[in-house]
């Protein structure tokens, strides 16, 4: 069979968390990792230019031959996924398909909640989208959803700042912020690829008794049973465990920081795309 890997996309480094739960739950599969290294963060980016940076590199993936990419990265997924879906894929490539990680994690959302009230960490991009509102009511309309920005925490992962004091005063005071906006929230989301590293620090702030989630797992399983559910896709997966990293900035930078997402050492290649 032809190497027909999944492809995994995000503007940095924030997918490999999310890379590494598919190689967890399902590792039978091919995975071609793509890091848009040189143009992140995408979090403040306008709609238009996450839209059409997103659209190159899944153009990409699909030059290197994967029918289905997974946008490992909420930006992404909220400004940029449902244009591809139903504007670009029909006449790009009507077999193949593009997934974003927002859907999965609201269909699951409600149900961790007691309260009714869940916080969304997430990038200034996100948040505006208003994706995890209108998503979360279609799955749970009686759940309430409190947003907070956090556009200081994507520079201070991908700084290697993120266990550092400068991190100890954002966390704190996004997640404060977050609080005060829902009372009774009791369910708080990692809604960007990037902040499962911050977690640790996260949880400090959270009063006990609030959960935190992170996406990788959620996402990991929806991956599974949209394989399962989808047999014509499943079957033009090649499933040889492989795993490829590439990157659209420096291999250094990008080996040298991808293992502490990843939980091990990457060797990247890299790609040039204007
Ligand atoms: N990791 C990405 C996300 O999940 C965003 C990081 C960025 O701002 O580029 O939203």
């Amino acid at each position: 069979m032809k190497d027909q890997p999944i492809g995994v996309f995000d503007s940095g480094y924030g997918g490999l968390t999310i890379l590494r739960e598919f190689i967890h739950y399902l590792p039978q599969y091919d995975y071609l990792y793509l890091g848009d290294n040189a143009r992140a963060p995408y979090g403040p980016r306008s709609f238009e230019t996450v839209y059409r940076y997103t659209l190159q590199c899944v153009e990409w993936l699909f030059s290197k031959g994967c029918p289905l990419v997974i946008l490992a990265c909420n930006t992404a997924s909220a400004k940029a996924l449902r244009t591809i879906q139903q504007n670009d894929l029909p006449h790009l490539s009507p077999q193949n398909r593009v997934l974003g990680v927002i859907r999965p994690t609201t269909e699951m959302i409600g149900t961790f909640t007691r309260s009714n009230e869940i916080g969304i960490l997430a990038t200034a991009g996100t948040v505006e989208s208003e994706s995890y509102l209108i998503e979360t009511k279609k799955f749970y309309p009686r759940v309430k959803v409190y947003q907070e920005a956090c556009p200081m925490w994507v520079p201070l992962v991908e700084n290697n700042e993120h266990e550092g004091a400068g991190a100890d005063y954002f966390v704190e005071k996004n997640v404060k912020n977050l609080l005060e906006k829902g009372r009774n929230i009791d369910t708080v989301l990692l809604a960007c690829t990037h902040y499962p590293l911050l977690q640790e620090k996260i949880q400090k702030y959270l009063p006990g008794g609030v959960k935190l989630i992170s996406q990788g797992e959620i996402v990991a399983n929806s991956l599974g049973d949209y394989l399962e559910r989808h047999p014509e896709m499943d079957s033009r997966c090649s499933k040889q465990r492989t795993v490829k990293f590439f990157t659209t900035d420096s291999t250094e930078d990008f080996d040298a920081h991808a293992a502490g997402f990843f939980g091990k050492a990457v060797h990247a290649e890299h790609i040039g795309i204007e």
